[in-house]
């Protein structure tokens, strides 16, 4: 009997400790891109996500390809809704979430995203409101970006706190990846790159990559990259497209499955402020997407 009691004291005291260090959190917005297409976003996208969120991570995935939106097609899930109803106000932002495995939360791309630019200052104050009650309950929001560099992408890179660059180490990804850079970092200098090598052979061959990107840039840009990690080359990763398994799922003992958790094990463990991500809060990302003041 006293030990139940004793045991309920500690439970309550544990818990108002928690709540009296609880502060408000806001996601980290971190954008998904690349120079050249087909370089593996979506796929590396979707499975970090799941891996974040097996480190106890809350994280959402925003599809923000809006050519050839295709998160829901990975994870075999369809998706009725996206963020063009929540723009017309036809749903709120919460009702356009659809889960995904593990109850993976997404919301599915569309081609409203162009729509947003046509939005009055009050629709976009309402759209903050949304946004912010959604991020205050995440840890991270992944935006799958389109490759290259359309006006939204770039509205995209520039507005989220951190631009996660995928390249594998085929000659034309790397350049291409590296001119996305050039371009993003000449016309705004404040925005963190990280970059991950996709398809690597082995770590080697990742290092020898990632090193040409990174040294490039430091000495012609001035600028540092910090380096995310690899994936390797895995046949896991076609099977699992063709199955729309997400490859954690599907293969969880792979290389490309092992690799992935590495990525997430680290990237969960570094604090925000040491990540080199700026945290820019949910309206900061909007005005900046919106290019508004
Ligand atoms: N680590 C990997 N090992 C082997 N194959 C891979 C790997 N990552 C991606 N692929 C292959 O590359 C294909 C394209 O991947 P994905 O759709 O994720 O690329 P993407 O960069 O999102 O393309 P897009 O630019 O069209 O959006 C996959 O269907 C898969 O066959
Ligand atoms: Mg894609």
């Amino acid at each position: 009997m006293s030990d139940q009691a004793e045991a309920l004291r500690q439970l309550a005291t544990s818990q108002a400790s928690a709540d009296m260090t609880a502060v408000p959190r806001s996601a980290r917005f971190i954008t998904v891109c690349s120079g050249k297409g087909g370089v593996g976003k979506s796929n590396f996208t979707l499975n970090f996500a799941l891996a974040l969120q097996q480190q106890g991570k809350k994280v959402l995935i925003f599809d923000a390809d809006l050519g050839m939106a295709n998160i829901d097609v990975l994870m075999g899930v369809s998706s009725r809704y996206n963020v063009y109803h929540v723009l017309r106000q036809e749903k709120s932002l919460a009702e356009v979430i659809h889960h995904g495995p593990y109850g993976l939360p997404f919301i599915a791309g569309g081609s409203g995203i162009a729509d947003m630019f046509a939005m009055t200052d009050k629709d976009v104050s309402r759209f903050i409101q949304q946004m912010e009650a959604l991020a205050s309950d995440l840890d991270y929001i992944l935006f799958d970006t389109g490759a290259g560099l359309s006006r939204e992408n770039i509205n995209f890179i520039t507005a989220a706190d951190q631009c996660l660059v995928v390249t594998t180490p085929e000659p034309t990804s790397v350049t291409d990846a590296y001119a996305l850079i050039k371009v993003v970092h000449n016309n705004h200098p404040e925005v963190p790159f990280t970059l991950m090598i996709n398809r690597a052979g082995d770590a080697q061959e990742a290092q020898e990559t990632s090193s040409k990107i990174i040294l490039t840039a430091k000495r012609f840009l001035q600028l540092d990259i910090s380096l995310l990690g690899y994936v390797r080359d895995d046949q896991s990763v076609s099977r699992s497209v063709k199955r729309q398994v997400p490859f954690l799922v599907g293969f969880p003992k792979s290389e490309a499955s092992r690799d992935i958790e590495r990525l997430a094990a680290n990237y969960a463990d570094v604090p925000f402020k040491d990540s080199g991500t700026v945290h820019k809060g949910v309206k900061g990302f909007v005005q900046r997407f919106l290019k508004r003041k």
